[in-house]
């Protein structure tokens, strides 16, 4: 696995998300209760930035048709959304905030 570094751990607060740059992927880096985690950036049902909905729960809320994702699974909570989102791996050393990237095929 390729860690690249995505954020400063700073640059979100609690319940926030971002968009961020990792290699290929355009991903969406959330902080919950001090823990972050990512997805891929885009809804799976339309073409919104996941970062730009609103953080509750653990859920992200699509800013477009309020679509519901866990954002430690990625699962689908509630329609509209039905497929997954892919989660990525997250790991935080001191300030900074790396994602894991999987090998390429
Ligand atoms: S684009 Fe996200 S719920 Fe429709």
């Amino acid at each position: 696995m390729e860690w690249i570094k995505v954020a400063s751990a700073d640059e979100l607060g609690n319940d926030e998300a971002k968009t961020v740059g990792a290699g290929p992927y355009s991903l969406a880096l959330y902080r919950i209760e001090d823990e972050f985690f990512a997805t891929e950036g885009m809804c799976t049902h339309g073409k919104a930035l996941l970062s730009e909905g609103w953080v509750e729960d653990g859920c992200i809320e699509c800013p477009l048709h309020q679509g519901r994702f866990d954002i430690r699974t990625g699962k689908a909570m509630c329609a509209p959304v039905t497929v997954d989102l892919r989660t990525f791996a997250v790991k935080r050393e001191g300030d900074d905030v790396y994602v894991g990237l999987p090998p390429a095929p």
